[in-house]
């Protein structure tokens, strides 16, 4: 029998051969207690009960308890009373997706609320409490997923049917970041879930964000935080069903959720509203074992079918990222994207901490040179933040540290990379190009998709840049030493180099890749003259610059007998005479 026949039978059969009423007993808060229909329902039924100002007032079952089946509105309670009237409406509830619904906004039941009339019904009915393809018969997550946004694409690619969470604290960027990758990708649908969040940003997100462009290949389906927990649940279970409608007409989706956080807290109102007990801070049991039910639903479908991709922003409260939804939440994904309150704070956005955020498919799915420049940038990122507040304050002085006077090399430029305009878009092959071209790296044409077998000419990561010739270095005259916090001059053996790039997408063949080392507002310290620095020394060797002041500047106080001497009595130094200090 066909797939449509088989799904024939099974709608038949759902049809109730007869029908069954209850009566209300009991309503406490938003709980409604009912008798008479608990032996013919079933946990995520949905009965509807006849209030006395003559609506009808829909209600999901959420359990049972003394003989009685517990159950909350949709709505309100407003008229509902003891002995009102309860239907069963429907057992296993189902939406009818069709493709026409791409363009449209759609509420928790399916049903249009965007005043472009009604959806068409498609021939299917997919349950709105689905279960995910079992796992033996899952495809591998597929090739890579363009979104448009620079640090995604470089540090954190994402494969079709990978899941990722998007973890911040309040108001730091996850609905921006989101609405950035519905923008720009190229993925062919994208289901947009906006669970519990203000209504205010659904226009915004809808209008603003995504645009007629990217609503165009888009459903969005909405419950805003003032609606009923049930329905802020409702809207993600529908927003993967939908999903899952067009994963099976073999189509790569991405399905974006704001957030996982809300459904977590509707899931924890209901549950504390029917007595569940609590488990961790605050949250029941249900919590998390719902959380996996939902999240799992995303990924690749089975053979022929297309793929879910699935990205979700988890709401870290209070900023602490061992809080147990954020925990549960980061353990069921496939990798997550830090976004950081400092760096929201300098005016970097979107403020991802590359060095916090992890994609567990990367390695596996870029090429060998591009595995080689990320971890090369991710290095240099690394020493400069584990020096952050030293050079900050100008307590770093050049040349202390190769590693790090590279780091300072790059690391603007970097910075610059990793920041995007909400508008702008890069694809997935001109991020690599432009970090070959910072970190002066011989990279193959970008292969988004088929790794290159160059892999054994890639330069190691963590090595030292491919430098160009070293010049000569100065035989006399060092330049003097430089107070902490002031720049020092720059080195005149070196020709002034072009820092004006202007637009850092500009990746025409001409540009040179001097152009991305912009030192941008952020950084007080100047370039450093990076390219007359000797090959790193081995352990029998000390650090020295061509350039290097006398010993008496500190550069090198770690061999010398005497202690080191600051060039200024009121540098600050560090509680232990750091040589790295002056
Ligand atoms: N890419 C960006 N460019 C410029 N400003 C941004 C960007 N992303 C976020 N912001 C700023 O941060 C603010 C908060 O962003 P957003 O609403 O996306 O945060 P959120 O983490 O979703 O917040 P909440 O937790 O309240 O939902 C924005 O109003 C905007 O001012
Ligand atoms: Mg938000």
């Amino acid at each position: 029998m066909t797939v449509f026949g088989t799904n024939i039978v099974k709608e038949f059969e759902r049809l109730p051969d007869h029908k069954v009423f209850g009566q209300v007993t009991d309503v406490v808060g938003m709980l409604i207690e009912a008798s008479g229909v608990q032996g013919s329902l079933s946990v995520g039924d949905h009965c509807d009960i006849l209030a006395r100002n003559d609506r009808r007032v829909c209600c999901e079952v959420i359990g049972f308890s003394n003989n009685r089946a517990l159950m909350m509105p949709f709505g309100s309670v407003d008229g509902v009373g003891m002995g009102c009237r309860v239907e069963i409406s429907a057992s296993d509830p189902v939406i009818y997706p069709d493709v026409s619904w791409l363009g449209r906004v759609i509420n928790a039941f399916g049903e249009p609320v965007d005043g472009k009339g009604p959806l068409l019904s498609g021939k299917i009915g997919y349950p709105i409490h689905n279960a995910p393809p079992l796992a033996h018969q899952r495809q591998r997550v597929g090739a890579k997923i363009d979104l448009g946004v620079r640090a995604m694409n470089a540090f954190l690619t994402c494969c079709k049917g990978q899941r990722m969470g998007i973890f911040a604290g309040s108001g730091i960027g996850k609905s921006t970041l989101l609405s950035m990758m519905a923008r720009h990708t190229t993925a062919e649908v994208s289901v947009v879930g906006m669970i519990g969040e203000r209504s205010r940003e659904a226009r915004e997100f809808i209008e603003d964000h995504l645009g007629p462009e990217g609503m165009a290949h888009s459903v969005v389906v909405v419950a805003t935080s003032d609606e009923s927990p049930l329905l802020r649940r409702q809207a993600a279970y529908v927003t993967m069903a939908v999903a899952e409608y067009f994963r099976d007409r073999n189509n790569d989706v991405l399905c974006l959720m704001d957030s996982i956080t809300r459904f977590a807290m509707a899931q924890r109102e209901i549950s504390l509203s029917m007595g569940e007990p609590l488990a961790s801070k605050g949250y029941t049991p249900t919590v998390f074992a719902e959380l996996p039910r939902l999240l799992e639903r995303a990924g690749p479908g089975a053979e022929g079918q297309g793929t879910i991709t699935g990205l979700f922003t988890v709401l870290v409260e209070g900023d602490d990222h061992n809080e147990p939804v954020v925990d549960a939440v980061r353990g069921i994904l496939d990798g997550h994207v830090v976004l950081d309150r400092d760096i929201a704070e300098r005016g970097r956005f979107p403020p991802i901490n590359v060095l916090r955020s992890l994609s567990r498919t990367m390695p596996g799915c870029n090429s060998p040179e591009e595995n080689a420049v990320v971890n090369r940038a991710r290095q240099l990122i690394a020493v400069y933040e584990d020096m952050a507040e030293l050079i900050r304050l100008g307590a770093y002085r050049r040349g202390s540290d190769p590693q790090v006077d590279e780091a300072l090399h790059y690391y603007p430029a970097l910075e610059k990379f990793l920041a995007q305009d909400i508008a702008d878009h890069t694809d997935l092959a001109t991020c690599y190009q432009m970090l070959y071209k910072i970190l002066d790296m011989d990279g193959a044409p970008a292969s988004a998709e088929q790794p290159s077998p160059s892999a054994a000419q890639a330069p190691e990561a963590g090595s030292a840049p491919a430098a160009p010739p070293a010049a000569t270095p100065p035989a006399a005259t060092p330049p003097p030493p430089v107070p902490a916090g002031q720049a020092p001059a720059p080195d005149k053996s070196e020709p002034p180099k072009a820092e004006t790039a202007e637009d850092i997408d500009d990746l025409g063949g001409s540009v040179p890749a001097e152009e991305f080392h912009d030192l941008g507002e952020s950084v007080p310290l100047p370039v450093p003259s990076f390219q007359n620095l000797p090959e790193p020394p081995g352990p029998e060797a000390e650090p020295k610059r061509p350039d290097e002041p006398p010993a008496d500047t500190g550069a090198d106080a770690g061999d010398s007998a005497e202690p080191p001497t600051s060039p200024t009595p009121e540098t600050p130094t560090g509680p232990d005479s750091d040589p790295n200090l002056v």
